[in-house]
């Protein structure tokens, strides 16, 4: 029998209550998200719930990840190397690949080093985490991505964003700063979500007056902007810290830094996200070699990427859509409401077109968007059947 001391009423609370609030709260905001399961096909289509999709939404801006050279690469080196790379790099997980590999990118980025990491995400926070202390002042653009916020947030740092490529509101901020251990400028080169640019010479002159240290994300320059593709922020002495996906154009997975040969010394002491974690393994290592000896080879791809873009923007802008400030193969679709842009997307499937709903919290309350990414294998025959599927669903 039970005592009233047992009875139901003096349970414990449930310690996962906060789990159903937040969920409750997604549901009822419009903001739950859920994972859906697709099979790519080739370059630019997907099979979903066995019907055949044009793919809007992936980040494969070259085609790369279904390369016949990246494919062969990822087996061969597998097939030298094994699977895994069996431990962190300061142990046993440094294989001649691995540093042959950052030998190449610091030279195709006309930087004095590169060093791997493994995941953009894992860069981004643990880097800043190692650059900043407590008693340092972060200057971040207010679109920055998220693994970036999370890197300062984890830093402690003094935290300030300064208006989206605003760089006179930057310049006052900087004026204002006095008695930190350090100032850091943190923007991206192209934002993810809206698809425009930083002006990188000027946050290079900015950083330089000022005497900041710049980090800059070109996450989605690389591969697709620059010189070779290697990015906006190539070749720029000026950008102390500069940080490359290898998720994206480059159709594998992985990041990379480039930096001073002091700098990538510190990163290899003093960054607990390259030190404590299993190294990239062989087959991705052999993916990114083959990508990276075929960028000088795709500057015809990068121009039709361009022009696409272009015309898809001009499309879109003659329909009456925002398409915010892009000037990159991101193109978003700016809605606004997210029933709305949901509803769109849902019409835009039954089209057969795949082009996933961006919503709060990871765009700002109000911008929900359709944001298009486009590939240099997406034809004009693909543009025009997007745009008008979205023209029938308005
Ligand atoms: C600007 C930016 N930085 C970093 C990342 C994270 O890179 P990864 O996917 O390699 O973790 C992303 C997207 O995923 C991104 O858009």
């Amino acid at each position: 029998m039970q005592s009233p001391s047992q009875l139901p009423s003096d349970l414990p609370p449930d310690k996962l209550a906060f789990v159903d609030r937040a969920l409750a709260e997604r549901q009822q905001t419009q903001r739950w998200r859920s994972l859906q399961s697709i099979t790519p096909l080739d370059a630019v289509q997907v099979l979903k719930n066995g019907r055949k999709l044009l793919n809007f939404s992936s980040n494969d801006y070259l085609g790369l990840s279904k390369h016949p050279a990246l494919i062969a690469a990822a087996q061969d080196y597998t097939a030298r190397y094994g699977t895994g790379s069996t431990a962190s790099r300061l142990v046993t997980g440094t294989y001649d690949i691995h540093q042959q590999l950052e030998e190449k990118l610091a030279i195709a980025c006309g930087r004095q080093a590169a060093l791997l990491f493994n995941s953009g995400f894992q860069a981004n926070v643990s880097l800043l985490a190692s650059l900043l202390d407590a008693r340092s002042l972060v200057l971040c653009d207010r679109l920055v991505h998220n693994s970036l916020i999370q890197g300062i947030l984890a830093s402690q740092a003094r935290f300030m964003r300064y208006a989206h490529n605003d760089l006179a509101h930057l310049e006052k901020l900087l004026h204002q700063a006095k008695d930190y251990s350090r100032v850091v400028i943190v923007t991206e080169t192209v934002f993810s979500m809206d698809g425009d640019r930083s002006d990188v010479s000027a946050l290079v002159d900015l950083a330089q007056t000022h005497n900041a240290i710049l980090y800059l994300d070109d996450a989605h320059a690389l591969g697709v902007l620059g010189e070779v593709g290697m990015g906006l922020a190539a070749h720029q002495t000026g950008a102390d810290v500069v940080v490359g996906t290898f998720g994206k154009a480059f159709g594998a997975f992985g990041a990379f830094v480039t930096c001073s040969h002091k700098l990538k010394d510190y990163f290899v002491n003093c960054c607990g996200g390259f030190i404590y974690t299993t190294a990239l393994p062989p087959a991705v290592i052999g993916a990114i070699a083959a990508a990276l000896e075929l960028m000088p080879t795709l500057e015809l791809e990068r121009q039709h990427l361009t022009q696409s873009a272009a015309y898809l923007r001009t499309q879109l802008n003659l329909l009456g859509y925002d398409t915010a400030g892009s000037n990159s193969q991101i193109v978003p679709l700016l809605v606004g409401d997210e029933a709305k842009t949901l509803r769109l997307c849902q019409g835009l499937e039954e089209s057969g077109i795949l082009a996933i709903a961006i919503r709060p919290p990871t765009v700002a309350p109000g911008t929900s968007r359709i944001r298009l990414a486009l590939s240099s294998q997406h034809q004009q025959a693909d543009l025009d059947r997007l745009v008008d599927a979205i023209q029938r669903h308005e």
